[in-house]
């Protein structure tokens, strides 16, 4: 069995990033979800705790297919993380050309500081449109975001505006 990393920011997880969960476990079998800090989005919503636990809840139905799924917060490097977890490679999911653009440039820089690979999996086309920006932002001025999320974010994203308008 192949086992494979697949960090994020996750800030909060969307139903995009539970297809690639979805994917990563039919193709390979053993998937570690890292929460990470992302040093260029600054301004996010959830604490990396409050993500992990969102992240849990989120897989807790695919825990009954084949394969696996574990979930961790890492504060530092995503080649870090995959070297701690013991993976094979990292995987990423990819909606557009810009995000190809961004996550070549880390895939070849992940490559070259530790020899840890990339392999990237296309985004179901019914959710390439899903962004935690978005989420966050429809979220923030009370629009309605349960198409796009688990059924476990929609409470904390409701109690986080709550919190972060208090
Ligand atoms: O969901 P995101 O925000 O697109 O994920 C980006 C993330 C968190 C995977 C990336 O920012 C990352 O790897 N952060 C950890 C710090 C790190 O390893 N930086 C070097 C990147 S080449």
């Amino acid at each position: 069995m192949t086992t494979v990393l697949y960090p994020g920011s996750f800030d909060p997880i969307h139903l995009g990033h539970l297809d690639v969960i979805e994917q990563s476990m039919e193709l390979f079998g053993d998937v570690v979800v890292a929460a990470m800090h992302n040093p260029s989005k600054p301004s996010g919503m959830f604490t990396l705790d409050e993500r992990l636990a969102m992240i849990e809840e989120s897989v807790e139905p695919l825990r009954s297919r084949p394969g696996s799924v574990r979930v961790v917060a890492f504060p530092g490097l995503a080649v870090d993380a995959a070297r701690s977890a013991g993976v094979d490679f990292i995987v990423k999911g990819l909606r557009t050309g810009g995000d190809f653009e961004v996550e070549q440039q880390m895939a070849h820089t992940n490559y070259a500081a530790a020899g840890v690979r990339t392999v990237y999996l296309p985004c179901k086309p019914s959710l390439v449109f899903i962004s935690s920006r978005f989420i966050r932002e429809i979220a923030k001025y009370g629009g309605d975001v349960t198409a796009m999320v688990p059924a476990a974010v929609v409470p904390q994203l409701i109690s986080a505006v709550q919190r972060d308008q208090g």
